[in-house]
């Protein structure tokens, strides 16, 4: 049976996929930062269904955290065959100038760069046994503006996707190949994009959106 490793195990939305994924078959690594008598609760209900459990501690907002933990579960369980990036912080629910920067250095360690390092590290056990599931869990904040867009300033995100620029591959076949995956049939114009910027700039009712502007995708 695969081995899962579940970040931020030991309690919340971890713990729940932890105790999931065992009742589904799977021996679990669970991953905690400071709640090792939580984590090791879960474990224990994880071994009681007949799975193999293991705790591994580590703080994600150091670097070298990821590479350990996995490490550490590849000698205990075996190759990790799913991960579940869920360890998360939540910043203060302060407003955007009082964000200090260290608080928002840390939460790009813990919430972005460590499931990166962990997915990076995972991948080529992956593809070696030709089987992985990786799964991030994000945050409907990651669609919105965030809690800014109040007292006449709006807050919107634009995601271009395939505009003729030099972020593209220059090679023309590749570009071709690019263009026709899209349903409009061609990459899309840096002025499409810039249009699309005017017309939230000029509207004052409009906020907290996700704007995709991406030619549509081919259904497959
Ligand atoms: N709950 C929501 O409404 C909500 C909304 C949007 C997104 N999410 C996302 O869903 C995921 C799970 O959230 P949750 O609500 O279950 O959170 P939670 O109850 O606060 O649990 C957080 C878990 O992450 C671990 N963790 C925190 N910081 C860590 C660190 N630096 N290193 C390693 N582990 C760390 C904690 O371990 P310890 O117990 O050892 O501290 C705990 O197991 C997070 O990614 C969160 O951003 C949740």
């Amino acid at each position: 049976m695969s081995v899962a490793l579940v970040t931020g195990a030991s309690r919340g939305i971890g713990r729940a996929v932890a105790l999931r994924l065992g009742e589904q078959g799977h021996d679990v690594a669970i991953g905690y930062s400071h709640g090792l008598e939580q984590a090791e609760q879960v474990a224990g209900e994880l071994t009681a269904l007949g799975r193999r459990a293991v705790t591994v501690g580590g703080d994600l907002g150091d670097p070298q955290a990821p590479g350990r933990i996995v490490g550490e579960v590849e000698e205990r369980l075996g190759g990790v065959d799913v991960l579940v990036a869920n360890a998360g912080i939540a910043s203060a629910p302060t407003g955007i100038l009082e964000v200090a920067l260290e608080d928002w250095q840390r939460m790009l360690a813990v919430n972005l760069t460590a499931p990166f390092l962990l997915a990076q590290r995972v991948f080529p056990g992956m593809l070696e046994r030709g089987f992985g599931r990786i799964v991030f869990l994000s945050s409907v904040a990651a669609y919105t503006g965030g809690l800014i867009g109040a007292h006449g300033v709006t807050v919107n995100v634009i995601a271009p996707g395939l505009i003729d620029t030099d972020m593209l591959p220059p090679e023309e076949g590749v570009r071709e190949q690019l263009a026709a995956s899209r349903a409009v049939g061609r990459l899309g114009r840096s002025e499409e994009v810039a249009d699309m910027v005017v017309a939230v700039v000029a509207n004052a009712y409009m906020s907290n959106q996700s704007i995709v502007i991406d030619g549509g995708t081919l259904p497959t």
